[in-house]
């Protein structure tokens, strides 16, 4: 795979704000550390890291337009929130804008703010990344962060739970699909 990260990282500052710029830059550098320590390939984790709010600061109506046009991406995520556009419409832009063909960066990408059931260890190792990274600050980070040594199913269904209670306390839909990969890790965990 022949990927210039700088160049990535070029690109995606012309996308998104500052802030997230850096929140980008930390989950690549958590996603690099997580694939070294559970055995994931660090140079994906790092590309996916990189990439995966790529498309987040995309007016709702083009990533309604990608998700319409692409038979790939479920269109159930239209009934559901806005905020969850991002991850699939990304993981269909970054094939064509910079020729990655890899699934396991794709399918990481697309799912890292959902998850799925059985998901592979690129997919755990970005969607953590992304709720661990270093300029992350939200009650009971530390924890999910202590967690992440440990079992990296674990820590992944304590910051889902975290997304699922915020979202019912809100009173707001929780999209089936995190509550299938909630379920799947924790038989993942009951089988080892
Ligand atoms: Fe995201
Ligand atoms: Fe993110």
């Amino acid at each position: 795979m022949r990927i210039d990260l700088d160049y990535l990282k070029s690109r995606l500052k012309e996308q998104v704000p500052e802030h997230r710029y850096i929140h980008s830059i930390g989950v690549a550098e958590s996603a690099k550390k997580l694939a070294i320590h559970f055995g994931a390939d660090p140079l994906k984790a790092e590309i996916a890291g990189i990439l995966h709010d790529y498309t987040k600061y995309w007016p709702k109506d083009q990533l309604a337009k990608v998700i319409k046009e692409n038979p790939e991406l479920s269109p159930d995520l239209l009934d559901y929130s806005p905020e969850l556009w991002h991850g699939p419409v990304a993981s269909i832009i970054i094939q064509t804008e910079f020729q990655i063909e890899d699934q396991e960066i794709i399918d990481a990408i697309h799912y890292h703010t959902s998850g799925r059931e059985k998901m592979t260890l690129l997919d755990k190792v970005v969607c953590l990344a992304d709720y661990i990274e270093p300029s992350r600050d939200y009650p009971g980070v530390n924890e999910i962060r202590a967690l992440a040594n440990e079992s990296i199913e674990k820590s992944l269904v304590q910051a889902l739970d975290g997304t699922i209670q915020f979202l019912m306390k809100k009173g707001w839909k929780i999209y089936p699909l995190t509550m299938i990969a909630r379920n799947s890790l924790i038989d993942e965990m009951n089988d080892k």
